[in-house]
């Protein structure tokens, strides 16, 4: 069964437009995770960003004592966070690339070329018991270090693939891509997770994509919230992973 974990970092984006640096607001990203639970997510992710301009780390300490699913903490690997996810012990984490002026994590962490201090941090969570996934774009080497640097999972940037899914020849090239990097993964023994861009239109032809364990869904999910409430967002996309055949 194809899982999905959501990511509620936009509840938080929402309420920190009204509440920078107060301590309170609404929408509550914890109390949409729980909405989200019990639609039947199998996950949650949250990205704590070193400008905290969504999740705050209330947000992330909260969660952990809230949620019965997975939380997944999406980070960078800088120390500051680093340290706070090692006390947090969320049950994975995913490390990104994070640039300020970025919107929302726009390309795959470059592990060929950080090979070194990703793979200090990979063992130090893996020692305080918490799993590691690399967000990658879906490329051989990048592939092939995060198993040489003992990752257990990968997650497959589908940025490129949701951009260009109107253009049929760079759909079909990313899609290769993406079945090519899920395929050498799984040699590998790395598990797969995929993310970025996903929606409605574009998960059932990801479907082509082999050995996926978890998708990681965010925008499409709150977006689709507003229309028709959180549930039946989280619903409609749990829908869209029935029937994948791995
Ligand atoms: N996976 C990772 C690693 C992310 O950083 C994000 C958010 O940018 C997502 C998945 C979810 O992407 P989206 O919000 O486009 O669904």
């Amino acid at each position: 069964m194809l899982k999905l974990g959501v990511n509620i970092d936009h509840v938080a984006t929402v309420r920190e437009a009204r509440y920078r640096d107060r301590a309170q607001g609404e929408p509550d990203p914890v109390a949409a995770a729980l909405l989200c639970e019990a639609a039947g997510c199998h996950g949650i992710t949250a990205h704590l960003r070193e400008d905290r301009r969504h999740i705050q780390d209330r947000d992330v300490f909260r969660l952990r004592e809230s949620i019965r699913t997975r939380l997944n903490l999406e980070l960078a690997n800088v120390p500051e966070i680093v340290a706070i996810a090692l006390k947090l012990k969320p049950d994975i984490i995913c490390l990104v690339p994070e640039r300020r002026q970025e919107v929302t994590t726009e390309g795959g962490l470059d592990v060929v070329k950080h090979r070194k201090a990703l793979a200090v941090t990979r063992r130090k969570m893996n020692d305080a018991g918490i799993e590691v996934s690399l967000f990658i774009a879906p490329d051989v080497e990048q592939v092939e270090a995060s198993a040489e640097i003992g990752a257990q999972f990968i997650e497959l940037h589908t940025g490129q693939y949701a951009e260009h899914f109107h253009h049929k020849r760079e759909r079909n090239a990313e899609l290769r891509r993406l079945v090519d990097a899920a395929t050498l993964a799984h040699r590998l023994s790395l598990r797969v997770n995929a993310g970025h861009g996903l929606n409605g239109e574009n998960l059932p032809v990801l479907h082509l994509v082999p050995h996926l364990v978890e998708l990681n869904i965010g925008h499409s999910i709150i977006s689709r919230a507003m229309a028709v409430g959180l549930p039946k967002a989280v619903k409609e996309t749990l829908g869209l992973l029935k029937g994948y055949r791995g």
